[in-house]
């Protein structure tokens, strides 16, 4: 089968997408698959790339003689990409797979998602509602309520609310909440635009940043738990993967401790008293069917020293180089990234 990596993308989240990529390009299986390659700018141009996979890295491949506009169409007859050739004629390339490696908005919420289905070409992952849903932390968290998954206690305000009535809503969020707590852009991730707020004055300065993300904005109370994760695989019948930890180098697992700072330390399986990790996975496996959730999903959870396990958030398009967790988690049940990533074709052609 013929299968298109996607990377890049119109997100806060781009860089991440091209390491994600580089990863998960180079490791397909060559033997069994034909990988295409199209990136997407970040001012949302795709190209057909054929240059080396190396170049994804620090945004090489957007100056690529190989570059050529590339489009897939919401029209069911194509079944793959248009691209232009060099000679200026039309070609049309079938594809028989497409694995969206974009983080974010504009690739993980459920957009791209339905470009694909329009298309009628399988994809890795999520559906357009499930991946809607959970890159809105803001509905995530309504829904999981409803189906009283345990979560820290939270809030989402409108910052046009802010603007006009500020400090009411900012007394009912101390209130309800307290210090220190987490200040988050409805729709982003890799806590882009998070800071945790300890008083009133940092509590708008996060604010401000979140502000510059999104329009919707999520108030969360900081728990005291540990950060654990667990990785859900499949479509109707899913398996889970057994928890890992995250032991962040910074006040919490920010952009810098998630990418820069390469200091952060996974532990997998996460050392947990018995009960608590089944809870962990019989959560995920949960919210993964609740929200309607098909492919993969990584699911982020705190759990708090009398066992209780709080749900973080889902991730539908989880970070995916070789050493991410979602990939880690697999590989200490024996499933190498290698037959990750053919499971997770294979998945999405069912
Ligand atoms: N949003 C990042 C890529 C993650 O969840 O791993
Ligand atoms: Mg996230």
């Amino acid at each position: 089968p013929r299968v298109a990596v996607l990377f890049g993308g119109m997100s806060s989240e781009h860089a991440v997408s091209l390491v994600s990529a580089t990863s998960v390009i180079a490791n397909i299986p060559r033997d069994r698959f034909d990988v295409v390659m199209i990136g997407i700018t970040r001012d949302g141009e795709w190209r057909l790339f054929e240059g080396d996979v190396e170049k994804l890295a620090g945004s090489g491949w957007e100056s690529d003689p190989s570059n050529r506009p590339a489009f897939i169409a919401p029209d069911s007859r194509v079944h793959g990409i248009v691209a232009l050739s060099p000679d200026g004629r039309i070609e049309t390339i079938r594809l028989d797979v497409v694995f969206p490696v974009l983080h974010g908005l504009n690739g993980e919420d459920g957009t791209v998602q339905g470009l694909l289905t329009l298309a009628r070409i399988p994809f890795v992952g999520c559906g357009v509602t499930a991946s809607a849903v959970c890159m809105d932390k803001a509905i995530t968290k309504a829904l999981c309520d409803t189906y009283q998954i345990p979560q820290a206690k939270w809030e989402t305000v409108r910052v046009s609310d802010l603007k006009d009535n500020g400090k009411a809503v900012v007394e009912r969020l101390e209130a309800h909440l307290g210090y220190p707590l987490f200040v988050k852009p409805a729709n982003a991730g890799s806590s882009v635009g998070i800071s945790k707020a300890a008083d009133r004055e940092t509590l708008y300065k996060a604010i401000e940043t979140a502000a510059t993300h999104d329009r919707k904005l999520v108030f969360e109370e900081a728990v005291n738990g540990r950060e654990i994760e667990c990785a859900v695989l499949g479509n109707e019948e899913p398996v889970v993967s057994c928890c890992g930890e995250i032991k962040p180098c910074n006040e919490f697992y920010d952009y810098n401790a998630k990418y820069l700072a390469g200091r952060t330390e996974l532990v997998i399986p996460a050392s947990l008293p018995k009960d608590v990790s089944e809870r962990v996975r019989q959560t995920a496996m949960r919210v993964f069917r609740l929200l309607g959730c098909r492919g993969l999903t990584r699911m982020d959870f705190f759990a708090l020293e009398d066992g209780t396990v709080l749900l973080n958030e889902p991730n539908t398009i989880p970070g995916f180089t070789s050493i991410s967790m979602y990939p880690k988690l697999f590989e200490a049940g024996g499933i190498s990234y290698g037959e990750l990533l053919e499971t997770l074709l294979r998945l999405a052609m069912e």
